[in-house]
């Protein structure tokens, strides 16, 4: 399947992308990884870390390219993070079609709990939580990290570019009939048990 993750920040799209991969074997296609692993890289526009860690969106040409080229060797794919924007969601279209389009509904309270409160072990790339999810082995525990735009002032900046730019998104996908609403704030295994029946759904 081909499939577009949609959300906020914090809404899950990376932690669903992973079940996603492993139930359907399809290729993740994230330009929010893409761009960490080469935050120093230069390019037209500058160094991608000077937009991300004010939560700004990087130029759509940076991140078309990325997806372009991912798109290519992909047979079903699942898009976590991109489009971002119209013009992005305009390009996609060009591109490829899709069977579904997933929203991660989340209230922005819940989100900034998630965000503030991450930590990623830098070594395997998981995912915790300071207050609900820490690693019981302290050697771990030692070596989390918070991500550069997870700061409270970050997240804020990041939550109001995705209502301006991001949002409306969700009224283009629903037009064409693609759009399926998911309740995010549930329990990952139930989004997924939502998610996996919305997918199965629309095949
Ligand atoms: P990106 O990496 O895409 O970040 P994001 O959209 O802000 O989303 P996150 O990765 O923070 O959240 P997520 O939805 O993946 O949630 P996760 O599963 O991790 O983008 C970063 C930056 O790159 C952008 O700001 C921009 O600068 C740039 N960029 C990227 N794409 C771009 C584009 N297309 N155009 C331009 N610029 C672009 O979960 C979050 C936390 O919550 C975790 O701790 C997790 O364990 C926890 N959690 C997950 N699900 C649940 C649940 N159901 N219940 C409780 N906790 C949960
Ligand atoms: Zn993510």
């Amino acid at each position: 399947p081909r499939i577009l993750l949609i959300g906020p920040p914090g809404a899950g799209k990376g932690t669903q992308s992973k079940r996603i991969v492993e139930t359907y074997g399809v290729e993740h296609i994230t330009t929010g990884d893409a761009l960490r692993a080469n935050k120093d890289m230069e390019t037209d526009y500058g160094k991608p870390r000077e937009y991300m860690d004010k939560g700004e969106l990087v130029p759509d040409p940076v991140v078309n390219e990325i997806v372009v080229a991912a798109l290519e060797d992909a047979d079903g794919f699942v898009l976590d993070g991109y489009p971002r924007n119209m013009s992005q969601a305009e390009y996609l279209d060009e591109q490829t079609d899709l069977d579904i389009v997933a929203l991660l509904d989340v209230g922005r309270e819940e989100l900034v709990t998630r965000l503030t409160g991450r930590r990623v072990d830098p070594e395997t790339g998981e995912n915790y939580h300071v207050e609900y999810d820490m690693p019981a082995e302290e050697e771990i525990r030692d070596r989390l990290e918070q991500r550069d735009d997870d700061t409270e002032e970050v997240v804020k900046d990041r939550l109001d570019v995705y209502d301006e730019n991001t949002k409306p998104l969700i009224e283009f996908y629903e037009d064409r009939g693609l759009l399926a609403r998911l309740d995010g704030e549930q329990a990952p295994d139930d989004v997924w048990h939502d998610l996996r029946l919305a997918i199965e759904d629309a095949q």
